[in-house]
C-alpha cells in the first residue's frame, strides 16, 4: 500500500509572559498558510504550535502581577488560543511545556544524555539575559548589555550541568554542508556555519537559583535550562518515546519556522541535542525576518506592540492574514503601519480582487441572466489568460514550497491584474450591444469566471474564508471549503450554468480621513460607521422650494472611468427623449458595468458645470455614510418620469 504523504510544520512555542503581538501572528499565519497549502495538495499535515512556559522570565512576569505562575500562564494561554481561533489558525495540536506528556520526555532525554557522558556537572560563571533566556560570556556583551536585545544582563555564579556541544560540531558542520536546504535562507546558513566554526562552548543546561522549571531527574536542586526543555516540544508533541507510530509518521519535521532571533537555538543547539540522542535532524530550519515598527522592533517594554485581535476585529481575518503573509519579502525585515495595512486592503483586495469579482458577477447577471455561460467563441487573446493562470499556479506553488510567502502572493496578484486588463481589452459592454457577439461575450464571461476560480483556489491558504464568501457572489464551487490545489493548474473546471448573486462586498474600501493623522492616532482616525446621525441637520424649506428641484428618472446608457481620476465616472443618461452627460464621484463604489442598464434619479435642473474638462449636466442621487455610497435606483418607472 502506498504510504500517505505527511508534512510536519512547527512554529516556535511562544513565551506566555504577556499577550502576543503581530510579530508572533506573522509566524503563526505564515505556518498556517503552509499547512493549508499542503493539506490542499493532499498531504497528511501536522501543524504544531504552543507555549514555552518555564524559566525565569515567566516566573518574574507572574511575580510582578502577584500571581501564582501556573494561574498566570493559564490566563495568557487562554488568550493565545482565542487569538489563534480568531485568526483561523488550523494547528493540529497546541503543546504546553507544563504538560506531563512533555515533562516526561524532557526528563528522559536529559537522563539519557547524562548517562552517556555528554552532560556533566561544573560551575557556571557568566552573564544571563532573562528576557532572552540566554547565557553570555563577558566578551559577547555589547557595552555590558545583552548583544541580542540590548537589555541589562545579570551575573550568575552557580553550580550547573553542562552539555558538551563541541563534541558534535564536526558532524553538524558536515550535515549543513551536505544538505544546503537544511538552514534557509542561504544568508542565514552562512552565519550559522561561521558561528560553529568559531568554536562551540559547553552549554549550561540547568539552573539552581529559581524553581520554575522541570526538575533534573537525578538532582532535585536543579531545573532544566528552559531552551533545552522547550526545543524538545517538537518531539514530545508527536509522541516521541510514547506513541511510536505517530512519532515515526511525522518525524523528521519538514520545517521549523521562526524569526531570525532564535535561529541559532534551532540550527545549532537543537540539531546537536538530536544527534546526542540519535534522532534524525529536521529537514529544514527556516528563519524569516522581523516585522518592525517605525521606532524599531516591537516590544512590550517599549509599549509599541500591535494587537492582532484588534486588527482582525476591525478589518476582518482574511484581510489581516493577507497583509501579514505579503508583508515580509523573502528572509527580509518589513515595516508595519496601520496605514500600509489599509492601503493594501484598498488597493490589492478592494480595487483589484474585489472589483474583479463583483464586475464579473454584475456582467454575468446582466448579459446572461446570472448564469455562467458555456465557453462560446474563442479568440487568441484568451490563450494569454490561460497562460497567465497556469503561470500563477506554477509560480505560487514554487514560491510556497520555498516558503517565499510574499513571492507567492505577488504571483497570484499578477494574475488578478492580467485578468482585470483582459476586461478592458475585450470590452464586454461593447460586445453586449449586438446579439451577433453573444457567443464571444459568453467566452469572455466564461474566461473571467474561470480565472476567478483559479485565483480563489490560489488565495485559499492565505484567506480561508474568501472562496466561500466569493461563492455567494459568483457561485463557482460546489464545496468552497474543500478546494484542491491541483485544480488551480487546470483550465475548464468552472461550473457552467451556476448562478451569480449579489453577496456582500468582499472587501469594502476603508476611507481614511488623512493618512498622516492615522500614523499619529490610529484608532480614532480610521473611519467607522457607528457615529450617531441626526435626522435633520439643515434648515426647513417650503414645499415650493422643494418643487424647484427637477428630479427625473434617467437610464444609464453608457459609462466609463474618467482618465487620471480615481473617483470619477462619466455617465451617459437617457431622460425621456433627451440624453445627458453627468460626471459622478462614485468610481470607487461602482464599476461602469454595474451601472449600465440601471435607472437612476437625476437632478435635471442643476446648473451644468465642467469637471476635469467634461461638462456635467446634472447630478445623480446616492445615499452615503462614511464608508458606503449607494446610488438610488428606480425599478419600474420609465426614464423621463418625475421623482417627487
Ligand atoms: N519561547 C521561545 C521559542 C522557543 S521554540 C522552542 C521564544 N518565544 S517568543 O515568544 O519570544 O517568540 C519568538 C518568535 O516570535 C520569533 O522567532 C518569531 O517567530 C516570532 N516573532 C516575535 N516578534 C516578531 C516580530 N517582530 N517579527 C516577526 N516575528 C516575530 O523565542
Amino acid at each position: 500500500m502506498q504510504q500517505e504523504k505527511t508534512y510536519y510544520i512547527t512554529t516556535p512555542i511562544y513565551y506566555p509572559s504577556d499577550n502576543l503581538h503581530i510579530g508572533h501572528a506573522y509566524t503563526t499565519v505564515a505556518a498556517d498558510c503552509m499547512a493549508r497549502f499542503k493539506r490542499m495538495q493532499g498531504y497528511d499535515v501536522f501543524y504544531l504550535t504552543g507555549t514555552d512556559e518555564h524559566g525565569q522570565k515567566i516566573e518574574k512576569a507572574a511575580q510582578e502581577k502577584g500571581m501564582g505562575v501556573i494561574n498566570y500562564v493559564d490566563g495568557i494561554v487562554s488568550n493565545i488560543r482565542k487569538l489563534w481561533d480568531k485568526m483561523l489558525i488550523s494547528n493540529n495540536d497546541f503543546i504546553r511545556t507544563t504538560e506531563k506528556r512533555h515533562e516526561d520526555v524532557v526528563q528522559k532525554i536529559f537522563q539519557k544524555v547524562y548517562d552517556q557522558g555528554d552532560i556533566f556537572i561544573s560551575e557556571y560563571q557568566g552573564w544571563y539575559c532573562t528576557p532572552c533566556e540566554t547565557f553570555f560570556i563577558e566578551r559577547q556583551l555589547v557595552d555590558g548589555k545583552c548583544p541580542d536585545c540590548g537589555r541589562d544582563v545579570e551575573l550568575l555564579k552557580e553550580e550547573s550541568y553542562f552539555f558538551n556541544m563541541a563534541k558534535y560540531a564536526p558532524s553538524l558542520l558536515e550535515h549543513i554542508e551536505k544538505h544546503p536546504e537544511f538552514i534557509q535562507p542561504e544568508s542565514r546558513r552562512n552565519e550559522v556555519i561561521n558561528f560553529i566554526k568559531n568554536g562551540l562552548d559547553d552549554l549550561c543546561v540547568s539552573r539552581t537559583t529559581f524553581k520554575w522549571g522541570i526538575p533534573v531527574p537525578f538532582n532535585d536542586n536543579h531545573v532544566v535550562y528552559v531552551w533545552f526543555d522547550a526545543l524538545i516540544n517538537y518531539l514530545s508533541a508527536i509522541g516521541y518515546l510514547d506513541d511510536e507510530e505517530k512519532y515515526h509518521k511525522y518525524w523528521p519535521a519538514d520545517v521549523h519556522l521562526m524569526a531570525k532571533d532564535i535561529l541559532r537555538f534551532h540550527a545549532i543547539i537543537w540539531p546537536i541535542m538530536l544527534m546526542a540522542i540519535g534522532v534524525p535532524l529536521p529537514k529544514q530550519v527556516f528563519a524569516h525576518g522581523w516585522i518592525m515598527l517605525e521606532g524599531g522592533k516591537m516590544s512590550k517594554s517599549k509599549g509599541n506592540v500591535v494587537d492582532p485581535m484588534v486588527l482582525v476585529e476591525k478589518y476582518g481575518v482574511d484581510a489581516v492574514r493577507y497583509y501579514l503573509v505579503k508583508e515580509l519579502s523573502f528572509g527580509q525585515d518589513g515595516f508595519y503601519s496601520e496605514e500600509m495595512l489599509v492601503n493594501r486592503i484598498n488597493s490589492d483586495l478592494a480595487n483589484d480582487l474585489g472589483n474583479l469579482i463583483s464586475r464579473t458577477a454584475a456582467m454575468i447577471k446582466r448579459y446572461f441572466n446570472g448564469k455562467i455561460p458555456a465557453a462560446g467563441i474563442h479568440e487568441p487573446i484568451d490563450e494569454e489568460i490561460k497562460d497567465a493562470a497556469f503561470m500563477a499556479y506554477q509560480e505560487a506553488t514554487e514560491k510556497l514550497d520555498k516558503l517565499d510567502f510574499s513571492g507567492y502572493i505577488i504571483a497570484v496578484l499578477k494574475l488578478v491584474s492580467r485578468v482585470n486588463k483582459y476586461i478592458d481589452e475585450t470590452e464586454p459592454w461593447l460586445l453586449a450591444r449586438s446579439d451577433n457577439h453573444k457567443e464571444r461575450l459568453a467566452a469572455v464571461m466564461y474566461n473571467l469566471a474561470e480565472s476567478i476560480r483559479i485565483t480563489l483556489v490560489l488565495f485559499a491558504p492565505t484567506m480561508p474564508t474568501l472562496a466561500e464568501k466569493a461563492n455567494q457572489q459568483i457561485s463557482i464551487f460546489d464545496e468552497p471549503n474543500n478546494l484542491k490545489w491541483e485544480d488551480a493548474g487546470k483550465w475548464g473546471l468552472c461550473r457552467v450554468g451556476s448562478t451569480v448573486g449579489k453577496g456582500q462586498p468582499l472587501f469594502p474600501r476603508i476611507d481614511i480621513k488623512s493618512l498622516d493623522e492615522v500614523n499619529g492616532k490610529k484608532e480614532e482616525n480610521i473611519k467607522t460607521n457607528d457615529k450617531p446621525v441626526k435626522a435633520v441637520d439643515k434648515e426647513h424649506i417650503s414645499i415650493e422650494e422643494f418643487a424647484r428641484l427637477d428630479l427625473k428618472v434617467a437610464e444609464v446608457i453608457g459609462c466609463e472611468k474618467m482618465k487620471k481620476a480615481d473617483k470619477l465616472l462619466i455617465l451617459r443618461l437617457r431622460v425621456g427623449e433627451e440624453e445627458r452627460t453627468v460626471v459622478s464621484g462614485i468610481a470607487q463604489h461602482y464599476t461602469p458595468e454595474e451601472l449600465i442598464g440601471e435607472k437612476v434619479v437625476l437632478v435635471a435642473n442643476l446648473k451644468p458645470t465642467k469637471l476635469r474638462g467634461v461638462l456635467s449636466e446634472g447630478m445623480i442621487l446616492a445615499a452615503s455614510d462614511e464608508t458606503n455610497v449607494e446610488v438610488l435606483f428606480v425599478k419600474e418607472v420609465a426614464p423621463g418620469n418625475k421623482v417627487s
